[in-house]
C-alpha cells in the first residue's frame, strides 16, 4: 500500500523529502498538478474541485494514507478530502505546521508566511489557536516568493528585497513574533536567505518533518520499519522536462524527465 502525495506543483516535493526519510521503506506516489499551478491565487471553489480531482487519481492507484502537501489546498479542502475518502487517513500540512510553530514559540507570538488563498482561510490562526488560545498570529501573503522558488532565485538582492518588502510589516512590529512559520511548500527552499533577514532572534519552522511525523503515526509504523520497498513514483499534469528541472532542488535529488509521468486530471 502506497502513500499518496499531492501538491500543486514541485513544492510539495520538499514534503515528499521529509516523509522519504521518516519512512525510508514506504513506496510512494506523488502528484503535482503543475498545468493548474499557482493554487494559492485561486478560489476556494477551484482549489476544492481541484485537490478533489488529484485525490481522486491518487487514490485509483490504492493508497495506505493520503498526504495533501500543499498548505492552500489543505486550507480549504483537508475536511472535504477525509469525508470524500473515509476510511483512509488523510493528512493535511496547516495542523502539524502549527504544532510546529507552537513548540518552538516562547512567547506567543507567531508570524506566518503563505499564498493569498491560505492567509485568507485563516486556516493557520486557527490551527495554532486551537493549540494555543492566547497565541497572538500575524500573516502576510507572499506570492512571489512561489515565482522565485519555482525560478531557482533563492538567494541574492532581488531575493532579499522581496523578502523585506514582504516580511517588514511582520517583524518589523513593537512586539515581534519570535516564530515566522513557512505556510507554503514553496518557501522552504528560501528557508536561509529568509533566515538572514529575519535575523537571528526568529526561529524559522515548516510544517515538512511534522507532517511526516504525523503520517509515520497514523500508519503506526515504528522508526526503521519497513513497509514496501521504499519506491517513489512521480506524476504531473504538465511538462515532464520542467517538472524534473525544478523539482530536484525541492526534492533534494536529481529527477530525470523519463522517470515523471505527465497524467491529465480532466
Ligand atoms: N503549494 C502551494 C502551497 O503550499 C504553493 C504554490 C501555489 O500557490 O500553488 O500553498
Amino acid at each position: 500500500m502506497t502513500i499518496g502525495v499531492f501538491d500543486s506543483g514541485v513544492g510539495g516535493l520538499t514534503v515528499l523529502r521529509a516523509l522519504r526519510r521518516e519512512l525510508p521503506g514506504r513506496d510512494f506516489i506523488y502528484l503535482g498538478d503543475t498545468a493548474r499551478l499557482p493554487y494559492g491565487t485561486k478560489s476556494a471553489a477551484s482549489v476544492l474541485r481541484y485537490a478533489e480531482q488529484a485525490a481522486d487519481a491518487l487514490v485509483a492507484h490504492g493508497l495506505s494514507c493520503l498526504v495533501i502537501a500543499c498548505n492552500t489546498a489543505s486550507a480549504v479542502a483537508l475536511e472535504a478530502l477525509r469525508r470524500r475518502h473515509a476510511p483512509l487517513p488523510v493528512v493535511g500540512v496547516i495542523g502539524p505546521g502549527a504544532q510546529a510553530a507552537v513548540a518552538a514559540s516562547a512567547s506567543g507570538r507567531i508570524a506566518v508566511i503563505a499564498t493569498e488563498g491560505t492567509v485568507r482561510s485563516g486556516a493557520y490562526e486557527a490551527a495554532i489557536r486551537r493549540l494555543r488560545p492566547q497565541a497572538e498570529v500575524a500573516a502576510a501573503a507572499c506570492p512571489l516568493f512561489v515565482a522565485l522558488a519555482e525560478e531557482g532565485w533563492t538567494e541574492g538582492e532581488v531575493v532579499d528585497l522581496a523578502i523585506r518588502r514582504y516580511l517588514d510589516p511582520v517583524l518589523s512590529v513593537a512586539a515581534p513574533p519570535d516564530v515566522l512559520l513557512l505556510g507554503c511548500t514553496h518557501f522552504p527552499v528560501l528557508a536561509a536567505a529568509i533566515g538572514r533577514v529575519a535575523g537571528p532572534r526568529i526561529t524559522i519552522v515548516d510544517s515538512a518533518a511534522t507532517t511526516a511525523a504525523v503520517v509515520r503515526s497514523e500508519l503506526r509504523d515504528v522508526v526503521g520499519a519497513s513497509q514496501g520497498c521504499g519506491s517513489m513514483r512521480l506524476l504531473a499534469t504538465d511538462d515532464a522536462a520542467r517538472f524534473a528541472r525544478v523539482g530536484a532542488g525541492f526534492l533534494g535529488e536529481a529527477i530525470t524527465a523519463g522517470a515523471v509521468e505527465v497524467v491529465d486530471l480532466g
